[in-house]
């Protein structure tokens, strides 16, 4: 069944679990769509994960509708969320609408998701006016690492946690139908959860939020450049890969690969006239 912002809302009325998953690309948005995963973001963490880039800052408008028409292409029933990067719409609601509708319109995503709390609420509400689906994103928003001065666990003072709680309200307030809570107290996360009656969707935010959302390189230990402390490896595909480039390595050199199954072949008359 095709999973839209109202299947969220009915997920959270009903305290049914949503799983989201990370995907940047056509074959990954397949698998994570046939397992049955709710949603697929089209993280801006492609810049990390995809690019090799330090953070997610240098990620442009043109790399997330690039990675996410492909992704959209992939998933059948999972509803597809792409993030707005970096600057496409902390300038102005001007830029905010224009960058949210090109990713609308050029990658066929059903939402986008955009960092920040009462702050873009003015963004937030005029992408939704324009009838795009926003999901929100609080705590830990790598597109202010700088700011922040690291990867550091949010709301933990009583001022950060209730700002928390505010830029939530505000931004179910502004309109958007789910927000992301990442690397927040776990108490924390679930009392933010019991306060708005939108969707929480945490990462590093305990089980208390009303979904879960993950990169899916970390969670099947493919990226390996750092690894926060919220992941469960699932999986340790990065090593089944390299074990496997190994050996075709191996093959290639000791002529073992291509072997004659792999192989096409031609009648010997063909080959008896050349010269
Ligand atoms: O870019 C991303 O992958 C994200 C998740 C970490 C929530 O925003």
């Amino acid at each position: 069944m095709k999973n839209t912002v109202t299947t969220f809302q009915q997920m959270k009325e009903k305290g049914e679990k949503i799983s989201m998953l990370t995907a940047y690309d056509y074959s990954t948005a397949k698998l994570v769509d046939e397992a049955g995963v709710n949603s697929i973001l089209v993280g801006d963490s492609l810049g990390n994960v995809m690019l090799g880039y330090e953070d997610t800052i240098a990620v442009t408008v043109d790399d997330m509708i690039h990675h996410g028409r492909a992704v959209a292409k992939g998933a059948k029933n999972a509803l597809v969320v792409v993030d707005m990067p970096f600057m496409s719409y902390q300038t102005s609601v001007y830029d905010a609408v224009v960058n949210a509708g090109r990713i609308m319109k050029e990658t066929h995503c059903g939402a986008v998701k955009l960092e920040g709390g009462a702050v873009v609420c003015p963004q937030i509400k005029a992408i939704v006016d324009a009838s795009i689906p926003v999901c929100a994103h609080l705590g830990l928003t790598p597109q202010s690492i700088n700011a922040f001065g690291g990867f550091k666990v949010q709301g933990k003072t009583v001022e950060a946690a209730q700002k928390l709680i505010d830029d939530a309200k505000a931004v179910e307030e502004a309109g958007a139908f789910a927000v992301v809570l990442e690397c927040v107290p776990a108490k924390l996360a679930k009392l933010v959860s019991e306060a708005v009656s939108i969707p929480t969707i945490g990462i590093g935010a305990g089980n208390g939020c009303d979904g879960q959302v993950l990169v899916y390189a970390d969670m099947l230990a493919l990226f390996s450049d750092f690894c926060p402390k919220f992941v469960r490896k699932f999986a340790n595909v990065g090593e089944m890969m390299s074990q496997a480039f190994r050996e075709y390595d191996a093959a290639v050199k000791d002529g073992s690969f291509p072997a004659e199954e792999h192989t096409y072949k031609i009648d010997d008359e063909v080959i008896e006239k050349l010269y």
